[in-house]
């Protein structure tokens, strides 16, 4: 039986750490802020938006929230963004994805200034991270690595699989993977013999999006397997991209969803806010 990773236990020790570090900062009169921008009214986005405020108070992080109809124009929006990147009370942007159909995703997330882009997703930080240079790094992936560095999984030298290519997390994870002497492979939907490229993996890392897609024929006895999926099985309960029951039987390590990855993400983010701001100091 695998040894269940407790992503809520770490989650909660790094937010408590962010504290610490946010009161260090106030008594240098610094006072930590991340502006948070809400298009549109996605009941997903906003249950996420009011997760990730709920997490900065609790961390003494100022949020400056920003919610903003869904007939929002991209111009202003930008406008916006600019006079964030200007303010010099404020350390962190992030915008709220998916936006509304009509504004161009692309073009806002590269208004964000590299040095406040505390989701990671700006081209600026995505080029540091791929060329080894210091920089914001999306939280997921990020939160993944700190999870495995907390529970002393050896990542060097190990054969990493992971499955998805997002920009979000795939990418991001093969590139930090490799960052820790990992050997990665990159799958996808269309590889060929999926499982048997996964039975290979040391560290197979999950991000597909299809509910309890990889069955213990996938992982080989003994492997960590990250479960960064996010669905609903057939009796609508939450699930992972991992089928976590036949899995655990075979796994040396897995992480469950819920309490897993998706803790990570969040305090992630409030230790790239703290980071942005420390370097104000
Ligand atoms: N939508 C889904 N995940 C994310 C995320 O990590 N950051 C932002 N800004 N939007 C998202």
């Amino acid at each position: 039986m695998a040894t269940i990773i407790d992503g809520k236990k770490v989650s909660s020790d790094i937010k408590a750490e962010c504290k610490n570090r946010a009161d260090a900062l106030k008594e240098k009169g610094i006072e930590p802020a991340l502006a948070v921008i809400l298009v549109g009214d996605n009941p997903a986005s906003r249950v996420y938006v009011r997760n990730k405020k709920k997490a900065c108070e609790e961390a003494g992080i100022r949020s400056i929230s920003y919610e903003l109809p869904g007939d929002t124009r991209e111009e202003d929006l930008i406008e916006l963004i600019k006079k964030l990147n200007d303010d010099e009370k404020v350390h962190g942007i992030l915008v709220q994805l998916p936006l509304p159909v009509g504004i161009d995703e692309d073009r806002v997330l590269m208004a964000i200034s590299p040095d406040k882009d505390v989701d990671g997703f700006h081209p600026v930080s995505v080029g540091n991270l791929s060329i080894g240079r210091p920089g914001f790094v999306s939280c997921t992936p990020a939160g993944i690595i700190e999870l495995m560095r907390r529970y002393d999984i050896e990542m060097s030298r190990k054969r990493c699989v992971i499955i998805g290519r997002s920009n979000i997390v795939g990418k991001p994870m093969a590139l930090l993977m490799l960052r820790e002497n990992a050997t990665v492979t990159i799958t996808h939907s269309k590889t060929k013999d999926l499982p048997a490229v996964c039975r290979e993996a040391d560290i197979l890392i999950v991000a597909i999006g299809k509910a309890k897609y990889v069955d213990s024929s996938f992982v080989k006895e003994g492997a960590v397997v990250i479960d960064v999926g996010m669905d609903r099985d057939e009796n609508d309960k939450l699930c992972g991209d991992v089928d976590f029951e036949s899995v655990s039987k075979v796994a040396g390590y897995i992480t469950p969803v819920p309490g897993g990855v998706g803790p990570m993400t969040i305090a992630m983010l409030l230790n790239n806010t703290l980071n942005s701001a420390e370097n104000c100091i």
